[in-house]
């Protein structure tokens, strides 16, 4: 073991727990060349910084701020939207995987070789139709443990919320999409543990564009998001080059560029239900570098800062939880978990500025660094979480109330109001600066006089338990564009 130890230390790799010895200088007399401090830093060569919203959750790329509430301050409200779990793809993009499955397979090569040699013995992971568009429930990144385990991890982060004496029903709100339900559920059996049944009123709200701004997936009716995404090119260099690899490696297969994509695409997939995927060592991290980037550029130009709808769709969120911030703990209440898609949570982040690029994202290049990277901003099971602090005087700041932003376990600290204690903005600040760069959804996006015109939901909830267990076999899927 000591052998062990002080060879990762020569190393630079991981540094060993050094928790079984007094201290830090202890540990260093007993393995002076084992490295105390962890000097790798291999996040950014992660495939699961790669693959877009399409593959497993990993926590955001922290600034170093620390996750736990400051000294001398207490989260008194907690008030979060998360995307469902780890997932099958839709069936939509299952036709387009089983085609370039179908062209590879119809190549009739009897033995693979070079960088698809694991072809041979490789089969495809969606067994039966039935599974496109669910959560998975295989391997250890599937979508419905993740997010029973994420319940039970802020279980013990914010169980100091839940009043278990006062036998209040604690209300949940979920858009109302099979997966998303799912999610919603397994996030309150984690957190709740054995009182979820009786605790809990699960709420399901209509994805109908008729619930105006009511909703917790609003729309800009004139928003024709699948047209500017589409016209978004994946017929990149990169592609070429790894399609030509292949098929000189493989004679008779004649892969394109498009092929690659939906190869990728599907491969990252499999990282849902499997765990893994040989595929992803059949292209180079350059080549997923790119395909990552095709990802952060749909999300920036349909549902974030490069739509011009996407900041009036987010206000709708961003200013009901400013009057539940406001109302505080005592008038509103203290825990607010919701449930949507990725495509209803990015466009909150553009409204509120988080993770805005100052410039838009250029289509034929990289930017780098770049501060919109989809992986980093909403994998699967990604979530936007609003701290509201109550914290005593410090030498700099003041006894009062304050507000911090989480995105995927990150504080995100906002640029123009981070005087607070661990960087927050008060809440005073917050209030001042989201009144005043917030559009206004309802005449942005023309919604008809005739439909809701503010969200209620979180005040007119209904406290019955009838949604939080499966009663039918799946909630309809409603015909809805979201992912
Ligand atoms: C704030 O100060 C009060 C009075 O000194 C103390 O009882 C309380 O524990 C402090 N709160 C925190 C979160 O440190
Ligand atoms: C939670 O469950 C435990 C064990 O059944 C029970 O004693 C407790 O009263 C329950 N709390 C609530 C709020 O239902
Ligand atoms: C909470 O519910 C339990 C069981 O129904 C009951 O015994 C208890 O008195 C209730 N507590 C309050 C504060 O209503
Ligand atoms: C690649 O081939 C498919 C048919 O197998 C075709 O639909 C697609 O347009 C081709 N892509 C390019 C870039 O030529
Ligand atoms: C903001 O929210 C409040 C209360 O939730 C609501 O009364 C108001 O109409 C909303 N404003 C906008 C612009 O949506
Ligand atoms: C709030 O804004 C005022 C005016 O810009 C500034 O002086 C103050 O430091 C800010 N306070 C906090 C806690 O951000
Ligand atoms: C608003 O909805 C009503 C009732 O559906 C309809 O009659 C009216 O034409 C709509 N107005 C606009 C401007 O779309
Ligand atoms: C509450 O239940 C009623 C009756 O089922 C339904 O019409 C209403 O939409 C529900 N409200 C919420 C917020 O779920």
């Amino acid at each position: 073991m000591r052998h062990i130890e002080q060879l990762c230390g020569l190393l630079g790799v991981a540094a060993l727990a050094t928790a079984s010895y007094s201290n830090r200088l202890d540990y260093a007399r007993r393995f002076p060349y084992a490295a105390p401090y962890d000097q790798s830093f291999l996040e950014g060569y992660s495939i699961l910084k790669h693959v877009g919203g399409l593959g497993p959750y990993s926590n955001r790329m922290s600034y170093g701020i620390g996750r736990d509430p400051p000294d001398g301050c207490v989260v008194d409200q907690v008030i979060m939207i998360k995307r469902h779990g780890e997932r099958y793809p839709q069936g939509s993009d299952g036709v387009k995987i089983e085609a370039a499955l179908d062209k590879l397979y119809s190549s009739k090569i009897t033995e693979w070789k070079g960088d698809l040699t694991f072809l041979n013995s490789w089969e495809y992971y969606v067994d039966s139709e039935g599974f496109y568009g669910l959560e998975t429930d295989t391997g250890p990144y599937n979508g419905l443990l993740t997010t029973y385990k994420h319940g039970a991890e802020y279980r013990v982060r914010y169980g100091h919320l839940w009043d278990q004496s006062s036998n209040k029903t604690v209300p949940m709100w979920t858009a109302e999409f099979e997966r998303v339900v799912q999610t919603a559920r397994k996030f309150g059996e984690g957190f709740f543990g054995w009182n979820y049944t009786d605790s809990v009123a699960l709420n399901v709200i209509s994805e109908s564009a008729d619930m105006g701004a009511n909703s917790l997936t609003p729309v800009c009716p004139e928003d024709h998001l699948t047209q500017t995404c589409k016209s978004l090119s994946q017929d990149l260099p990169a592609f070429h080059v790894a399609a030509d690899r292949l098929n000189k490696q493989n004679l008779g297969l004649e892969l394109n560029s498009t092929d690659v994509y939906q190869l990728m695409f599907m491969s990252v997939f499999e990282l849902n239900v499997r765990g893994y995927s040989d595929w992803t060592d059949a292209f180079t991290m350059d080549e997923w570098k790119w395909f990552g980037y095709t990802q952060d550029l749909i999300f920036y130009h349909c549902a974030g800062p490069g739509s011009p709808f996407a900041k009036a769709v987010g206000a709708v969120y961003a200013n009901a939880s400013l009057t539940l911030l406001n109302q505080g703990p005592k008038k509103a209440g203290t825990m607010y978990f919701n449930f949507a898609h990725d495509t209803n949570i990015t466009p909150i982040l553009a409204a509120l500025s988080i993770s805005s690029p100052a410039e838009d994202l250029p289509v034929d290049k990289i930017p780098f660094p770049s501060t919109y990277e989809i992986g980093d901003i909403m994998p699967m099971g990604g979530h936007l979480t609003l701290e509201r602090l109550s914290c005593n005087a410090t030498t700099a700041t003041k006894k009062g109330v304050y507000v911090r932003v989480i995105l995927n376990e990150a504080v995100v600290p906002f640029t123009s109001c981070q005087e607070g204690p661990g960087f927050s903005c008060s809440l005073a600040n917050y209030t001042d600066m989201v009144n005043k760069m917030l559009p206004d959804f309802v005449s942005e996006c023309k919604i008809n006089n005739t439909l809701p015109q503010y969200l209620s939901f979180w005040w007119d909830y209904n406290t019955t338990s009838t949604f939080n267990h499966q009663t039918a076999r799946y909630i309809p899927f409603q015909g809805s564009t979201f992912v």
